[in-house]
């Protein structure tokens, strides 16, 4: 027998036991974006390998070890985009939606990163983002972490916390990249393989490491916030403080740099401790220099990202639409099977928040009572010869043993099922 073949590592189904789940997420996205005037943009999955060296930058890990870049027919060096930022901003430059006017976006889809899989972390992820163009000012920072406390509230998700840091301008970046490079200098003995590569290439990364003596020795390593000018120490002070008005926990954590070279300003993760390694759940920051670097007017911009597939294996959605009502129509005879087909559409079009199943081959009606019940239909509407010639068909109800079945015509059967609907008796199907 020949070899079945497998999914790539990394890369998941999503199967239909799960797929409610997504549904709902994706509602309450949906409704979210809207209330806060945000509009849905949808960018290629494809897009050339520049446009991620230009933007998340060539010494990332992303752009070293993780693209899966190809080389089409044309030679053209492409990549599955490995996040949707940069994307985005290609999109506004190219088709002037950023060109003097700002633009709230959101977008959803999968991403691809060449990562080691493991719980929380896959090759193929999806990721939900908003990106504001044309914002310069604090009011957007604080409205998208309101966004994100609304939704993380909507999903009853409580282990949650916000931590946020301050990058400032580049001038006050490359000030502290050369304190940094230089107290590390002093104890490259103590430093692993990866954060001596990091040393030459971005030491800022190095913040990040979870190698233990690195973060001992980064406990007396110089502060981000100490080569900050008055504005922007200021500026991030003025956040803090909007953020306790209104209500926003939030700490400050003054390693925290990200893992994308577009930043300034301020930058902030939202992690959870159920998640383990995996813990942040959503990330994002400023980035006025990235529409400029790609070849658009300078734009102030700021957005961030959340990971579905996180959020997804903590919250436990409501499956609205699992909960509908199921109808199955059965079809006694190959002679009725034409009635049965156009029975079916007007069920749809009368009861349109019902699921209809039409059973028909090999016509036994038995069988088809049998299947009703595994499905957990809620009613049958069984067509045969006889009745049909007369211009009924049978109501069965298949969850209740009090309600009589009737035999009518559809339109008074399409009554009745509207009657029954509005009242709670009849269980419905979850
Ligand atoms: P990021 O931090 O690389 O930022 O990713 C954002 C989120 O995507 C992460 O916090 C995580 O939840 C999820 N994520 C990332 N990698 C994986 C993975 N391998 N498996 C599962 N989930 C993952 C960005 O991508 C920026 N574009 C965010 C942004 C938008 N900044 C400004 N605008």
């Amino acid at each position: 027998m020949a070899k079945t073949l497998q999914s790539i590592r990394g890369m998941n189904d999503i199967l239909p036991n799960a797929t409610a789940a997504w549904q709902s997420l994706t509602n309450i996205i949906l409704q979210l974006a809207q209330q806060y005037g945000y509009e849905e943009i949808r960018t290629p999955l494809v897009e050339q390998v520049q446009l991620f060296h230009r933007s998340v930058g060539d010494t990332s890990d992303i752009v070293q070890k993780e693209m899966y870049q190809f080389v089409d027919q044309n030679d053209d060096v492409l990549a599955l985009r490995p996040e949707g930022t940069a994307a985005c901003v290609r999109a506004c430059i190219q088709h002037g939606l950023i060109y003097n006017q700002r633009q709230k976006l959101w977008y959803m889809g999968p991403m691809y990163r060449r990562e080691r899989p493991q719980k929380g972390r896959y090759r193929q992820f999806h990721q939900f983002g908003l990106e504001a163009f044309g914002y310069a000012d604090t009011d957007i920072e604080i409205e998208q972490l309101l966004w994100m406390q609304r939704f993380f509230a909507a999903l009853s998700l409580e282990d949650v916390q916000l931590e946020i840091n301050t990058l400032g301008d580049a001038a006050a970046r490359a000030s502290y990249t050369k304190a940094l490079q230089q107290y590390l200098s002093q104890h490259r003995d103590m430093l692993d393989a990866d954060s001596l590569k990091r040393l030459e290439t971005n030491p800022l990364r190095i913040l990040d490491s979870k190698v233990t003596a690195t973060q001992a020795l980064l406990a007396d390593a110089p502060c981000l916030l100490d080569h900050l000018p008055d504005t922007a120490r200021a500026h991030f002070e003025h956040v803090q403080h909007l953020l306790d008005q209104l209500n926003v926990p939030h700490v400050v954590n003054t390693r925290l740099v990200r893992g994308l070279d577009y930043y300034n300003g301020l930058v902030f993760e939202w992690t959870t401790h159920a998640l383990g390694a995996q813990g942040t759940l959503c990330a994002g920051g400023r980035y006025d220099n990235l529409v400029s670097q790609l070849g658009g007017q300078p734009t102030p911009a700021f957005g961030c990202a959340m990971g579905i597939e996180r959020i997804l294996s903590l919250a436990t959605l409501s499956q609205d639409h699992r909960t509908m009502w199921r109808g199955h129509v059965l079809c006694a005879s190959e002679a009725v099977l034409a009635p049965a087909l156009l029975t079916c559409e007007q069920l749809r079009n009368a009861l349109p928040n019902m699921t209809w199943t039409l059973d028909a081959h090999p016509f036994k009606l038995k069988n088809q009572l049998k299947r009703a019940n595994k499905a957990n239909a809620t009613l049958a509407i069984i067509l045969d010869h006889d009745a049909w010639k007369n211009g009924q068909c049978q109501l069965k109800w298949m969850q209740s043993s009090d309600t009589a079945d009737v035999q009518a015509p559809l339109h008074d059967l399409i009554d009745q099922i509207k009657t029954q609907s509005t009242q709670p008796k009849l269980e419905r199907h979850t």
